[in-house]
């Protein structure tokens, strides 16, 4: 038989295009959680991996450079990418419109729900549009799959694809792995019936379905049983992602990140006394869960409370801007930069800058920020995960103090070190805050162990050999 054996499917790939000024394509990393926990599985898999185009330079690329639908493998590191050149309607109504303004609002509950969702004309019609999408994607894939292949399907993006490549392949193994929480069943019934129910049967076509904790597993489920009856042959497990500490822990001794570390110290400042001021530091795409506005409140109630801080920690903050053909997370983005600049003017003085954002991404300046910081704040209102959460611990140069929303994944495996917060009160977390920055220097570092131990216990490349195997194992 020709085809391959192992497949992987997500929106987003492990590149992306840009068009530089002279016309030329440029190929870069993809981000997000996603992408860091698939990019470990590398060319050695003899995986093939579909993928959308996410924009006109991505369409153009493929059209370009595309042999047989593969991108070039000098590239893609090797590995194999085949990238759909989707209608860009199409696209932009199953992306923007249905999975990010519909399914990711509801696994996170972001709807302020005296006014939305509102599910009308305009909604049926990009449904039809996102139905269209998974269509492409079962197609590709059943064209692409050898023999009885395994295909692991990913995210939110993706529901339909399970049941509609079981109708045209009945021979293969289908997983699919959500990276979002899942709605408990209460919100998630706010989908119109016939919808959330071709949700779920969709994703009920695969043999194995992963989440990222056993809270999330057990919300689909409830779901399932009230809505279509349970889940019938198709399993259920869980798979909690972990950070990659050996190319994380080389990858931030390169030459680039100990650059970014100077500059960064040199926008810190010192304090008064001379010694080095302390750091909060956060990264995140700028994502409406992640709660980046509360973090910055409690920094200014820190700020208020605790005035023996003032000139001695500064806040770093990334936030990288993500889904910004939505009008909300445009308006967050102007959100958060108005916040932090309130603060500078209000506590700021000419020696020290409270407040240092940074919005363009950087990669090598994100594992800099990590290596010096004292605290980590990680507060999102719901997160599948939060790899972030993981990823410091492991880098830390002396140890740094983890301050950890409740509702984050990651809270499972890290509650223990971490001291936790409640993301909506603003006052517990400046408490929380003032704890982290007073912890003594040998209990973050015993902690910060721990939490890197905790952090790593399932890295990447396992996590994917693990739901490969479990698929594998299955009969049809
Ligand atoms: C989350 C989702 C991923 C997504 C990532 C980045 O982690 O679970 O599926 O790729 O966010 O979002 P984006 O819309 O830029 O792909």
């Amino acid at each position: 038989t020709h085809g391959a054996e192992v497949l992987v499917a997500s929106n987003r790939g492990p590149v992306s295009y840009e068009v530089l000024p002279d016309g030329s394509l440029n190929a870069r990393r993809g981000g997000g959680g996603l992408v860091s926990g698939l990019s470990a599985i590398g060319p050695d898999a003899g995986a093939v991996w579909v993928c959308a185009a996410l924009s006109e330079a991505d369409r153009e690329a493929v059209r370009r450079t595309a042999r047989a639908g593969r991108l070039p493998a000098e590239v893609t590191g090797g590995q194999q990418v085949r990238m759909l050149d989707i209608d860009a309607g199409v696209f932009s109504d199953a992306y923007n419109g249905i999975s990010n303004s519909v399914l990711w609002f509801v696994h996170h509950m972001l709807y302020q729900t005296p006014l939305e969702p509102v599910f009308d004309a305009e909604f049926r019609r990009q449904w039809a549009s996102y139905v269209t999408y998974n269509r492409a994607f079962a197609e590709a894939l059943a064209e692409e799959a050898a023999e009885g292949a395994a295909v692991v399907v990913q995210d939110y993006h993706l529901t339909l694809v399970p049941g509609m490549l079981r109708e045209l392949r009945p021979d293969v193994r289908i997983g699919h792995f959500s990276h979002t929480p899942w709605a408990p069943v209460e919100y998630f019934r706010m989908l119109p019936d016939d919808i959330a129910e071709q949700v779920l049967r969709g994703m009920l076509g695969a043999d194995r379905l992963g989440f990222l904790t056993r809270r999330w597993a057990d919300a689909f489920t409830a779901c399932c049983e009230e809505l279509v009856g349970g889940l019938g042959t198709t399993r259920c497990g869980v798979h909690a992602l972990g950070a990659d500490g050996a190319f994380l822990r080389e990858r931030a001794q390169s030459f680039d990140v100990k650059e970014r570390m100077l500059a960064l110290r040199e926008e810190i400042g010192t304090a008064p006394d001379g010694g080095a001021r302390r750091t909060i530091v956060r990264v995140d795409r700028t994502e409406l869960s992640k709660n980046i506005v509360r973090g910055l409140l409690a920094y200014r109630q820190l700020l208020a409370d605790r005035p023996e801080w003032r000139e001695r920690v500064v806040h770093v903050a990334f936030a990288y801007p993500s889904r910004q053909d939505l009008a909300v997370y445009r308006e967050y983005t102007a959100e958060v930069q108005r916040l932090a600049q309130e603060i500078n003017a209000e506590y700021g003085t000419p020696a020290w800058r409270p407040v240092v954002l940074h919005v363009k991404d950087d990669f090598a300046r994100s594992l800099a920020a990590y290596r010096i910081a004292d605290v980590a704040l990680v507060n999102p209102i719901r997160d599948g995960m939060n790899l972030v959460a993981k990823e410091i611990p492991v880098v830390s140069d002396s140890g740094c103090a983890l301050v950890l929303s409740r509702e984050a994944g990651a809270y499972a495996e890290l509650k223990d070190d971490a001291l936790v917060v409640n993301p909506y009160d603003v006052i517990g977390t400046a408490r929380a805050l003032h704890e982290a920055l007073s912890m003594a220097g040998a209990e973050r570092a015993e902690r910060t162990k721990r939490l890197a131990a905790a952090a790593t216990a399932l890295p990447p490349a396992r996590w994917f050999v693990e739901q490969l195997e479990e698929l594998q194992a299955l009969s049809r």
